[in-house]
């Protein structure tokens, strides 16, 4: 399931969903939508169950300390002297697995990851219901706040996942943003869904460090989901050498392809180009 167990820890930073008494807004409504900050939210206007859990953290030493980044041209860059693929930081960017990351499917399968930048999600919907494929559906809080479509919240078909998604470069966020990025998202997702606390996280950008994934898995209880073959995809239309039929023939020979380990694709859902390369290659 896409969502901890009752009893997981987690649940003490979130109230627990229909049985705690709270009247919870409709999805959509006013009061919903005025609840949560859309952009950018004010670490100082964090819960303090949050801001209690990262100290807590930082004090425990289980929050490394190591720089932010500096982003130019969506490169993540440390400070001078760190070494972004080592031990330390080992930065998902530059393909450092951390423990916990998961960047492959099982043996013999194949999991798409989707992800969500413009709702496009209902023909995806539609299609991966078809192929029974097994698709992450990742969202980004201020996207479900800006386009609080129900058909996110309860589908019941087996394979999707409801997880999150930041923004932006996580690693170029202070501890406190972090927070605020990862926990505003779990908080409208469980406070629409009766109470549900996903499990899983997507960084954008593939971009997480030693510092971003102890703030996801030991205040959240969030594992990171990368991937192991990417499609490119949001470079058609920019890059002349990315096009549907190249992202056509790269996941074709993937899915025709060894899948030891099972294959991790990275999608978008970008512009119909990329939906549509997503249907013309996967198994109908
Ligand atoms: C989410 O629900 C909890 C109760 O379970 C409530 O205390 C909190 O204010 C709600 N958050 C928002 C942003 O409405
Ligand atoms: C999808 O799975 C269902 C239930 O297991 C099955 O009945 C259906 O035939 C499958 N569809 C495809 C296209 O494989």
């Amino acid at each position: 399931t896409w969502y901890q167990d009752e009893d997981h820890a987690v649940h003490k930073l979130f109230k627990r969903g229909s049985t705690d008494g709270v009247n919870y807004p409709d999805v959509g409504s006013p009061t919903w939508t005025s609840a949560y900050p859309a952009f950018s939210p004010d670490p100082s206007a964090m819960p303090q169950e949050w801001k209690d859990a990262l100290a807590d953290a930082v004090s425990a030493g289980v929050i490394p300390d190591i720089p932010v980044t500096t982003v130019i041209n969506d490169w993540a860059t440390y400070p001078d002297g760190n070494d972004a693929g080592g031990p330390v930081i080992c930065s998902s960017f530059v393909q450092c697995r951390g423990e916990g990351d998961i960047w492959d499917a099982p043996d013999g399968k194949i999991g798409i990851a989707l992800t969500t930048d413009q709702q496009r999600y209902g023909l995806l919907f539609f299609y991966i219901d078809l192929s029974n494929e097994t698709a992450t559906h990742f969202l980004i809080g201020s996207n479900i706040l800006s386009n609080p479509d129900d058909s996110w919240r309860f589908s019941t078909k087996e394979g999707i996942l409801r997880s999150i998604r930041g923004r932006t470069h996580m690693t170029s966020m202070t501890n406190e943003q972090v927070m605020g990025e990862l926990g505003w998202t779990m908080e409208i997702i469980h406070n629409s869904t009766g109470g549900r606390v996903p499990k899983y996280w997507r960084p954008p950008y593939g971009d997480c460090d030693n510092r971003v994934r102890a703030i996801a898995q030991q205040i959240f209880g969030l594992e990171a989901i990368l991937w192991n073959h990417d499609t490119n995809d949001w470079s058609i239309g920019s890059d002349p050498s990315t096009t549907v039929d190249s992202v056509d023939a790269s996941i074709t020979g993937w899915l025709t392809g060894p899948k030891s380990p099972g294959l991790a694709i990275l999608e978008h859902e970008l512009t119909e180009d990329t939906v549509q390369a997503f249907m013309n290659a996967t198994p109908r």
